[in-house]
């Protein structure tokens, strides 16, 4: 059916590949590009010889006229980015410059400021639409599953949601004192921030990891969760009808918040450059290069992963309460692509927001966000490309 190109090859793109690559009848051709063309190459040997033909490129996503360059040399119908957030804005201009669609997993933050915001990639609206194509924004799981969740429950049970807890577990234990499941620069900046969620239509902002409660999760335990900050309350508090109330938790060890601690009081993650030895160095970007790639942690990790949404709203007047979750397997994960299952539960719906823009069922001129579309197709796959989902109507609330 199409053609795509997938920029970057880090934790992320190697699941979309090894996806894109199940998906034969929808993806014909993939070009994998990115920085180090080595790691390209890697991708490729693993997984050619398939329906789906490989090309691979290297490029600097940092310049769109490389990315315009490479686009036309390829000619794809869609660029899939999961390369870093940094990236979005190259990317999407690059996608304008040749009337190609987009999609990503994360939004756009600079790399001076560690803050996340949608108002970057929003203000491409106009301009896709004229263009006639489409940016499908934050198609990983969360954001993205957690969207298509949202929108799911909206459409089949509730006339209203008035709250949202998004809740994201991890149990995986991967054996290192200190490591981080998905690219560590990126993972620090959004754990260090403050954190925040929406009440009443407004933003609560509260001190980094501030607020914390215990949480019994189904196939995993009870389990530690802290707010955070998260993009995707910034646009579903826009697009579910009703609401009142989101927040975003996540789980974390005590080690791994006082091995956090540690590298915070002595500076280690610290976004602004330092003089070293006559060279400015990033002190998070040091720590990145000292920690484990958490692409090399697939054959270590044991455990699962729990992330889903809890909804309270109404039905035909009266309240209803609704859980819907995916219990991922690290090491079965492991098993299929050669990845642990933070990497997979992103590539797995990055592959399916692109085959749903590719096949025409989410093709809508300008830029969207995931909850935007219909999502039963993107439910029906799921279930078929390995996340599959299940459904509660009296979970353990969040107090
Ligand atoms: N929505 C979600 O649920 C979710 C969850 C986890 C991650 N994510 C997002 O997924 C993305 C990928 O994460 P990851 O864990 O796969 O990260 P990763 O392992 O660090 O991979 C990033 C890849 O991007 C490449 N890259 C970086 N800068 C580039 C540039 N200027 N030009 C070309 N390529 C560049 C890197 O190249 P090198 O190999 O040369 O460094 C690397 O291959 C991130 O944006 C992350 O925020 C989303």
């Amino acid at each position: 059916m199409g053609k795509a190109l997938i920029i970057g090859a880090g934790g992320v793109a190697g699941v979309v590949v090894h996806k894109c690559c199940q998906n034969s009848d929808v993806f014909e051709e993939i070009c994998i590009a990115s920085r180090t063309l080595s790691k390209c190459d890697a991708l490729k040997a693993k997984l050619e010889g398939g329906r789906t033909k490989i090309q691979t490129a290297q490029v600097n996503a940092d310049h769109t006229d490389e990315l315009i360059a490479l686009i036309r040399k390829f000619r794809p119908d869609i660029v899939i980015n999961v390369a870093l957030p940094y990236q979005d804005l190259t990317i999407m201009d690059a996608c304008l410059a040749t009337g190609v669609d987009y999609v990503d997993t994360a939004n756009y933050e600079p790399v001076d400021t560690a803050k996340f915001e949608y108002k970057w990639q929003w203000a491409y609206r106009e301009k896709f639409r004229q263009a006639g194509i489409t940016a499908l924004l934050g198609s990983g799981f969360d954001p993205g599953v957690t969207g298509v969740f949202s929108a799911y429950a909206q459409k089949h049970y509730f006339d209203e949601i008035r709250c949202i807890d998004i809740l994201d577990a991890n149990a995986g234990d991967h054996g290192y004192p200190f490591a981080t499941n998905f690219n560590p620069e990126i993972n620090i900046r959004e754990v260090t921030a403050k954190g925040s969620y929406i009440e009443n239509g407004k933003w609560v902002e509260t001190e980094p990891l501030e607020i914390k409660r215990v949480y019994n999760f189904p196939q995993i335990g009870q389990k530690d969760i802290y707010l955070l900050h998260h993009e995707e309350l910034e646009s579903l508090a826009l697009n579910i009808r009703g609401i009142k109330r989101i927040r975003f938790w996540m789980t974390f060890s005590q080690n791994y918040l006082t091995h956090l601690k540690v590298l915070e009081d002595v500076g280690m993650t610290s976004i602004h450059p330092i003089d070293f030895e006559g060279k400015q160095i990033v002190p998070l970007q040091f720590l990145k290069a000292v920690l484990p790639d958490p692409a090399s942690l697939g054959p270590r990790t044991k455990g699962k992963t729990n992330i889903g949404c809890i909804f309270q709203g109404v039905k035909d007047g009266k309240p209803l309460t609704y859980y819907l979750y995916n219990v991922c397997d690290h090491q079965e994960c492991y098993r299929e692509v050669g990845s642990q299952a933070i990497s997979y539960t992103t590539g797995v719906p990055a592959m399916i927001g692109a085959s749903m823009v590719l096949t025409g069922k989410w093709k809508k001129p300008g830029v969207y966000n995931i909850e935007e579309f219909d999502p039963d197709p993107f439910m029906d796959a799921l279930n078929r490309f390995g996340l599959p989902w299940q459904e509660s109507f009296s979970p353990e609330l969040v107090d």
